[in-house]
């Protein structure tokens, strides 16, 4: 084994599988846990001074009873060294274990007496290798049988359910932190007046070419009235803005551009000018809008 991986491989290989398995197993959030926790620098320090100090020991080790050696046995293991791995003792005890294989020399031993035509039969072993994938099937298929047919474990559709409830509710966990991904059944109407300022500079910006500085409508209908094509409410309007009016009438779906949360913003400025009344406005589009879940007097 020793010659198969050199130590200069073999050090700094036992060293980053340690080094791995600390980070992944010390929860240091986003910072290696190495710079995080200084102990583990140390740590990992000592690892790898121990790490060549038992290198250093053992091919010492190595030289000196290699030294204690006859000529002869030295002869013996320099040959040793030289096979190819394929040739070497190690690999051939190896392969005998796994396959328990009998030497040609031996058939005579494992022939059956039957004779079919001419074709006869070899009693060989079953390879090692094999009948233990065989016990470790049986053994898994005995757990699997326990822990899914009598313990009701989950199928993969029932984990499937779970996995996809457990989403739901981490969706909308997130949703409540992030309001930049509300949408329009989440949607409310902001009355602060930064936040409307803010919405008046995307209007400006944006909307006043068609629907006018004031709202009054131009090539757009008018905003401040109270008929509404959509209808009206912070919920249709985001809805409107979002996805745009009729094909070819010039509102287009402005959730390319603006954010949900300056959808939400000039929504709401142009909700709040309702009423405001403006000189020469457009005749009214649409039909008069009702909010149906307000409050009945
Ligand atoms: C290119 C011109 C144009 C621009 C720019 C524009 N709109 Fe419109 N908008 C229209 C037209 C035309 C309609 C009517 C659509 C229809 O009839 O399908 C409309 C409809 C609307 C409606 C629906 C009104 C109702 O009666 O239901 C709202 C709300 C609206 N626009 C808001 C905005 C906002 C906010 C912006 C800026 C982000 C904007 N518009 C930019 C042309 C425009």
């Amino acid at each position: 084994m020793k010659k198969i991986i050199p130590a200069y491989v073999r050090v700094p290989l036992i060293f980053f599988i340690i080094f791995g398995a600390m980070e992944y197993f010390i929860d240091s959030g986003d910072r290696p846990a190495f710079i995080k926790y200084p102990m583990v620098s140390v740590f990992l320090f000592v690892i790898l001074f121990l790490l060549v100090a038992i290198e250093i020991t053992i091919s010492a080790i190595d030289n000196i009873t290699y030294q204690l050696l006859t000529e002869e046995q030295k002869a013996k293991i320099e040959a040793e060294n030289k096979l190819p791995l394929k040739e070497s003792e190690w690999y051939k005890n190896l392969l005998q274990k796994l396959t328990k294989t009998e030497p040609i020399e031996n058939e005579a031993n494992l022939l059956l007496s039957h004779d079919y035509d001419g074709i006869k039969e070899l009693d060989n072993n079953l390879p090692p290798w094999w009948v233990y994938l065989f016990y470790g099937c049986i053994g898994f298929a005995a757990i699997y049988l326990v822990r899914f047919e009598i313990m009701g474990g989950d199928n993969q559709e029932m984990e499937l359910k779970k996995e996809l409830a457990q989403a739901k509710i981490d969706v909308a966990e997130y949703m409540k932190t992030a309001p930049d991904l509300m949408d329009e059944k989440t949607v409310t109407l902001l009355t602060e007046s930064a936040d409307l300022a803010a919405g008046k500079e995307i209007f400006t910006t944006n909307c006043a070419a068609c629907h006018r500085a004031d709202a009054g409508g131009q090539i757009g209908p008018n905003l401040t009235d109270e008929h509404w094509l959509f209808g009206g409410g912070i919920k249709n309007v985001f809805h409107t803005i979002t996805n745009g009016g009729r094909d070819g009438k010039g509102m287009i779906a402005w959730k390319a551009t603006l954010k949900p949360k300056e959808i939400q913003k000039v929504a709401s400025y142009v909700l709040s000018l309702k009423g405001s009344n403006p000189k020469d406005p457009k005749a009214p589009d649409g039909d008069i809008w009702v909010d149906d879940s307000a409050p009945k007097k």
